[in-house]
C-alpha cells in the first residue's frame, strides 16, 4: 500500500532543549538580519563587515549567501519564479533551524519578490525577521558589474537576471533602507547596528 507523503512521521519537540535555554547559554537573541537587493548591491560585503562588528561584541553569528548557497544545499535550483520560492524555501527552513539554536543569521539573498519574502516570513515568524533593504539601484549596480553577470544578461547570455529581464520589487517590509552607492561601508554597518544591537541583546 502506497502510504501518504508524511503520514509516518512524527516531529520530535519535548527531548530537544528549547530556544530560550540556548539563547541564555549564548547570552543573545536569535534573530535574522535578511538583506534583500539586486545582485552586486552589496548584501555579502555589508553583511561580512555586519558580521565582524557582532563578532567583535560577543556574538554568535552565521552567514547565508545566495552564491554559497546555490553551490551547495541549493545547486539543482536555478532563476525561475518556481525555483527561487523554493531557493527562499530552504533557506528559510535552514534559518528556523539556526534560531532554534540561538544563532543569528544574516541572510544576503537577492529574494526579488514580496511573494517571496512572504514565505520566509510565514517560515521564520514575522517577529524573529528583521528585512534590510540593500536599496543601491541597479545603475550602480550594473556599473561594478563585479561578477560580469549584468553585461551577460544585456547580451542576452543570462535569462530572468533581476533587474534586467526579471522584476525586483522594492520591499514593504524593510525597517531600513542602505543604499551602498552613496554610503561608506562603515556608514552602512553603523547604521545596521543601530536597528539590528537592541534586538539581539539578552
Ligand atoms: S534569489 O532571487 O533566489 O533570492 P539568490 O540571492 O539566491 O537569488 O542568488 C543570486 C546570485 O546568483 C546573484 O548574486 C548572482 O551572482 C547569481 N545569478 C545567476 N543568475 C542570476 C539571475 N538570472 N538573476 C539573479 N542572479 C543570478
Amino acid at each position: 500500500m502506497k502510504e501518504k507523503q508524511g503520514e509516518n512521521i512524527f516531529p520530535v519537540f519535548e527531548q530537544i532543549i528549547n530556544r530560550s535555554k540556548k539563547e541564555k547559554l549564548l547570552k543573545q537573541k536569535a534573530k535574522v538580519i535578511w538583506l534583500t537587493g539586486l545582485s552586486g548591491s552589496g548584501k555579502t560585503t555589508v553583511g561580512a563587515a555586519f558580521e565582524k562588528e557582532l563578532y567583535n561584541r560577543g556574538f554568535l553569528t552565521q552567514i547565508l549567501d545566495g552564491d554559497n548557497i546555490r553551490t551547495g544545499i541549493n545547486k539543482n535550483l536555478k532563476f525561475s519564479v518556481e525555483d527561487r520560492l523554493e531557493n527562499i524555501r530552504r533557506i528559510a527552513e535552514v534559518t528556523k533551524l539556526f534560531l532554534n539554536c540561538g544563532v543569528i543569521t544574516i541572510n544576503c539573498f537577492i529574494t526579488p519578490t514580496e511573494d517571496i519574502r512572504q514565505i520566509a516570513r510565514d517560515i521564520i515568524g514575522a517577529e524573529n525577521m528583521i528585512e534590510i533593504y540593500i536599496s543601491t539601484p541597479v545603475e550602480v549596480c550594473e556599473q561594478r558589474d563585479i561578477k560580469g553577470l549584468y553585461k551577460k544578461a544585456r547580451a542576452g547570455e543570462i535569462k530572468n537576471f533581476t533587474g534586467i529581464s526579471s522584476p525586483f520589487e522594492k520591499p514593504v517590509h524593510a525597517v531600513l533602507e542602505i543604499n551602498t552607492g552613496e554610503l561608506s561601508l562603515k556608514e552602512s554597518v553603523d547604521k545596521l547596528l543601530e536597528v539590528v544591537l537592541k534586538e539581539i541583546t539578552y
